[in-house]
């Protein structure tokens, strides 16, 4: 069973490519309306500095989802188009006021259209990452902007090993990306996969990576809300997901309750070129 934050197939897995794992990758919808609920958005200063690095405001949001990010670039002035296989976030996301077209991005037909910016939240690990920016090239204006971005977590020392201790006693089998060490180094495994996708479509200057940190406090109730959004745990079979819970919640009431997760959120990003 493959469950974790994001469906990542944990730090050090030899077979590091989650875009394969479709049925994960496509799962986030069984319940929509809690990833709308409990996810968290992007920093304000993330949005600030993709719009300002780009040329215009048409930007495509890849695996929109239920459009948080979408909104915050919509709330920045952007006319936003999402794309998404997963129709059941498309939905979520259309009743939020946002244009969706329900497609895996690598497939999608843009019909002509063209784009300032393309971006992807905590999605672009979905998506092949060469066909992906070789996709992303095809799409964007000549001065365009990638920018691909997720939100890497890390909860605060102890706490981490606990959800560890219950991940390895509920779902021996799945990767444990709570093990002991910061999160964000598999993250950061993330951003540079993405960053060679973008190296090899030969369409893009260098590529940067941009961070920024912010905290957020979470309730018991919170983390537990958030929890079953993860990738993968839709998937698990009720009683797994009880126990994990429980396990969960049981970790943060031994620490008084409530908790403030460390975010640092990490963008790579480029711009196309003007002639590959
Ligand atoms: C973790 S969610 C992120 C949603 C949203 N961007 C956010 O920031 O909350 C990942 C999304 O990527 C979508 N996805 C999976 N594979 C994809 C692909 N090949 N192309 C585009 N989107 C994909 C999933 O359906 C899901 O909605």
């Amino acid at each position: 069973m493959r469950a974790q934050p994001e469906g990542q197939p944990g730090r050090d897995s030899a077979a590091n490519e989650p875009h394969r794992h479709r049925q994960v990758a496509e799962g986030f919808g069984a319940d929509a309306e809690r990833y709308d609920r409990a996810r968290p958005s992007y920093p304000s200063a993330l949005v600030e500095r993709i719009v300002a690095a780009s040329p215009g405001p048409g930007v495509l949001d890849v695996g929109c989802g239920t459009g948080i990010a979408a909104r915050q670039f919509q709330a920045a002035g952007c006319r936003v188009l999402g794309i998404d296989p997963d129709a059941r976030m498309a939905d979520q996301a259309r009743q939020s006021g946002v244009e969706v077209e329900v497609a895996a991005f690598e497939t999608w037909d843009p019909a002509g259209r063209a784009f300032d910016v393309v971006i992807a939240g905590q999605a672009w690990h979905w998506v092949d990452p060469v066909a992906g920016a070789a996709k992303a090239a095809q799409v964007l204006h000549p001065g365009g902007r990638l920018a691909v971005f997720w939100n890497a977590f890390q909860p605060p020392p102890g706490l981490g090993e606990a959800f560890a201790e219950v991940y390895r006693q509920v779902l021996p089998d799945s990767p444990n990306l709570w093990r002991a060490g910061p999160i964000l180094d598999a993250y950061l495994k993330m951003c540079a996969k993405a960053a060679d996708g973008i190296r090899q479509a030969r369409a893009f200057g260098g590529p940067e990576q941009w961070r920024f940190g912010w905290d957020r406090p979470y309730t018991r109730r919170e983390w537990l809300e958030q929890v079953p959004t993860f990738g993968g745990h839709t998937q698990l079979p009720p009683a797994r997901l009880e126990d994990l819970l429980a396990g969960i919640g049981a970790a943060i009431d031994a620490v008084g309750g409530s908790f403030t997760m460390s975010y640092t959120t990490v963008a790579v990003t480029a711009a196309r070129l003007a002639s590959p």
